[in-house]
């Protein structure tokens, strides 16, 4: 059991200037969590709502002073002196306060932020670091460390559309450890950001999650230029370093088709496109590859696809348990990015990983493009089991954060990174 004694929020900034949602949650025995909560600009129609002050004076619409009051006037009150036996408990009472299907009374970033505050303050009550916490809250033990997925080149809504499709990842397939996998991505991430100087004469520009985004004449061109500077990083591409993709698909899906462009494909069309990008490139995982609302073609789309790729749905599911039962039933992916605030509590987020773990799929833990130095992600992808973490490129602060507590999580484990799918027993195995 733990007792609330307070819970209080303010308005913190993050890696793009905007304001978002911290929470402090103290117990009863004096313990103490904070939590900051992310927040996304490709976000997926099915999110549960991120609560914005809409005042065209302040940071343009986007301050996020009714959500810090929907915890310190709405939350605290209802809070003060309660017990919860465990975050089931305290998520629970916290959604039925809201009341609404989306989060949209109080909303998701206010209410995340407490689920989160509360996870650290209950886990700092029970003496435990925090992936040890989360692993007990869903049953599981420690087993491996996140294989990250890297961005290395943006376009889309990240960067300044360049390119129409979002961001090419590497994947360091051979790296045994979190060390080798980021040196692995410096020397990667360094010979590129050569290549896009001598190429297309730019100095290193980076979008939202610290991919580079050079004026790409087309979205070949993005993963040539991956497996060149993964060649001249001395690397082997399609054995040591591997690309995965998140085509983002919904953002330039319109009534006539796909819109890439020079070409505008149908969804079949689109479907034949990623094949062939994904035999060609030798593409390990594809984000999004259809758009959010195009049911119909998914399970084509991981017919396609699948074993050769993971068919990974952001927008696509949204963290959302009834959309993951759906596409569960349709065969429609292989894998879910999970990203805890499209749900917007960490209950439900586990609700949507162990429905995703029991139909064998891969869980992609993915962070957001706007970001805080807060950590937390690290110690989920670890505790939750996730055999992959998204966390943007090796640049910024606000990803380090994440990279930095995986290290220190490795250190202080000596977690294995977990395998590519082909050992992890995906249906007909992996690429790898
Ligand atoms: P977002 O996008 O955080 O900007 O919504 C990230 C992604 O599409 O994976
Ligand atoms: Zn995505």
């Amino acid at each position: 059991m733990h007792v609330i004694h307070n819970v209080t929020a303010r308005e913190i900034l993050d890696s793009r200037g905007r304001p978002t949602v911290e929470a402090v949650c103290d117990l009863a025995d004096g313990s103490r969590g904070v939590a900051s909560v992310p927040s996304g600009a490709s976000t997926g129609r099915a999110e549960a709502l991120e609560l914005r002050d809409g005042d065209p004076s302040r940071y343009a619409g986007l301050g996020c002073r009714k959500a810090v009051a929907s915890v310190n006037a709405a939350l605290q009150p209802a809070l003060r002196g309660r017990g919860f036996d465990g975050q089931q408990d305290l998520d629970a009472a916290l959604i039925e306060l809201d009341g609404t299907p989306n989060k949209s009374r109080l909303g998701a970033n206010a209410i995340l932020a407490v689920s989160l505050a509360y996870a650290r303050a209950a886990a700092a009550q029970r003496r435990l670091p925090l992936y040890r916490h989360l692993a007990e809250m869903a049953g599981t033990g420690l087993a491996w460390l996140p294989r990250p997925t890297i961005n290395l080149f943006s376009g889309g809504k990240h960067a300044g559309r360049q390119a129409p499709i979002q961001d090419v990842l590497v994947v360091p397939a051979s790296a045994r450890t979190m060390d080798e996998a980021l040196s692995m991505t410096y020397a990667v991430y360094m010979s590129a950001a050569e290549r896009v100087a001598r190429k297309y004469g730019m100095r290193l520009l980076r979008a939202d999650e610290g991919g580079q985004a050079p004026p790409f004449p087309n979205v070949e061109s993005m993963f040539e230029d991956a497996l060149g500077a993964i060649e001249a990083a001395g690397l082997a591409p399609g054995r040591d370093v591997v690309l995965a993709v998140d085509v983002a698909s919904t953002h330039f899906h319109g009534s006539s088709g796909y819109d890439l462009g020079a070409e505008t494909l149908t969804s079949r069309g689109m479907i034949e496109r990623l094949a062939q990008w994904v035999e060609h490139y030798r593409i390990v995982s594809v984000e999004d590859g259809l758009a959010e609302e195009d049911w119909e073609h998914w399970p084509a789309l991981c017919a396609a696809l699948s074993p050769r790729a993971l068919v990974l749905g952001d927008d696509f599911l949204c963290t959302q348990p009834e959309r993951i039962r759906r596409a569960i039933q349709a065969r429609a992916a292989t894998a879910l990015l999970l990203k805890v605030n499209q749900v917007g509590s960490l209950s439900e987020a586990l609700e949507a990983r162990d429905l995703a773990c029991q139909a064998g799929w891969q869980v992609t833990v993915s962070a957001r493009s706007g970001e805080t130095e807060d950590h937390w992600l690290a110690d989920l992808a670890v505790g939750w089991q996730g055999q992959q973490i998204k966390i943007g490129s090796i640049t910024q602060s606000e990803r380090l954060s994440k990279y930095n507590r995986l290290l220190q999580i490795e250190a202080e484990t000596g977690l294995p990174l977990a395998a590519w799918p082909s050992a992890a027993g995906l249906r007909g195995g992996g690429r790898l």
